[in-house]
């Protein structure tokens, strides 16, 4: 059976930066997010006979055993057909309709359609909590992708308590807004993988960072379910700067921040002395994600293209997660 899965990105409004367990793919702390309508990945996953290996196909390029790609995919691919006694190999074909290297989380969005496609080509039925631990082998934020709306990955001691699940559906709060501005297309140095393990490893304030995160994540669920504005861009901007003082303060060095990652902080800074209801949050890249309403899209992205680092702004909804679509990719 030939499986077609749309799965959209999400952004961590408070963040994952370190695994407790690396075998179970466990984070040191609560996290927080909103997954991101229309940063999609769309995958195809066909288990069959005729295939004589894995095959992973991502926007038009084959990548073949020996590469990161293949490898993160295949052993998705392994726990889903442990799981479902499936034999066969598979096809996997992917693509992003997100700008490539625009800096949005593909990993998550990549990792939440393969899990979801691949369970459903191996007939094996799963609950969302169930899919959520699944994903969360692949890629840790991928948990939080499976998730419509506003998503909370719960930490927990064991697999089993290791699970994403909803704080409120998109339709909580249609006018909350998330401006993707691109800073930089270059590929990033440290991968979030290797610069979290790292981090857990080397950064004096690790310990500082991590509790701190778990007491914003339970924060911030409250804040979302009230629709705080303010004290939500407040707590994830924090949030933000004490997870990349954390990379900062790894050995070697992980610094994500580019000259045009401050150029847009340091307007945001300006705006906000103005009174303006914007705020900002960075992942494990230069990109400046803007956190605001939709009231105030138009002047803000005024503003954002105006500044001469910023090359694209991407607005983006709150999102849906993954749904099967007929149209598959081969
Ligand atoms: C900075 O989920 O990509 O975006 O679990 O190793 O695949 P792995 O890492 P990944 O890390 C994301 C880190 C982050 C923060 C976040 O999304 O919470």
């Amino acid at each position: 059976m030939k499986v077609t899965v749309k799965a959209n990105a999400n952004i961590a409004l408070t963040k994952y930066w370190g695994k407790k367990d690396d075998k179970l793919k466990t984070p040191w702390n609560s996290n927080t997010s909103i997954t991101l309508d229309g940063l999609e990945t769309i995958t195809t996953v066909e288990f069959d006979q005729k295939y004589t290996c894995d095959i992973f196909i991502l926007d038009d390029k084959e990548y073949l055993e020996g590469t990161d790609e293949f490898k993160e995919v295949k052993e998705q691919i392994d726990i889903i057909r442990n799981k479902s006694n499936k034999k066969e190999f598979a096809k996997v074909v992917s693509k992003n309709n997100f700008p490539t290297a625009a800096g949005f989380a593909s990993s998550a969005s990549g990792l939440a359609a393969l899990t979801y496609a691949g369970c459903k080509a191996a007939e094996l039925n799963l609950s969302t909590k169930e899919l959520t631990i699944l994903a969360r082998m692949g890629s840790g934020s991928a948990s939080r992708s499976l998730i419509d709306g506003f998503a909370i990955w719960h930490a927990g001691e064991t697999s089993e308590e290791s699970f994403a699940s909803q704080i409120a559906p998109k339709e909580h709060w249609p006018e909350f807004r998330i401006l993707g501005c691109v800073i930089s297309k270059k590929q990033k140095k440290t991968k979030s993988r290797a610069g979290m393990a790292q981090s857990v490893k080397t950064s004096p304030i690790f310990k500082v960072w991590y509790e701190t995160a778990e007491s914003d994540a339970n924060k911030m669920v409250e804040l979302i379910k009230e629709k705080n504005f303010n004290e939500i861009g407040k707590l994830a901007q924090a949030n933000c700067i004490l997870m990349h003082a954390c990379a900062m303060t790894t050995n070697p060095t992980i610094m994500y921040w580019q000259p045009g990652t401050l150029e847009v902080i340091h307007k945001v800074l300006e705006l906000q002395d103005e009174g303006k209801e914007i705020y900002f949050t960075i992942d494990g890249g230069p990109q400046v994600k803007i956190i605001c309403q939709e009231k105030d899209v138009v002047e803000f992205k005024e503003i954002l293209n105006s500044l001469e680092s910023v090359q694209e702004v991407i607005v983006c909804k709150p999102g849906t997660g993954p749904r099967v679509i007929n149209e598959h990719l081969f």
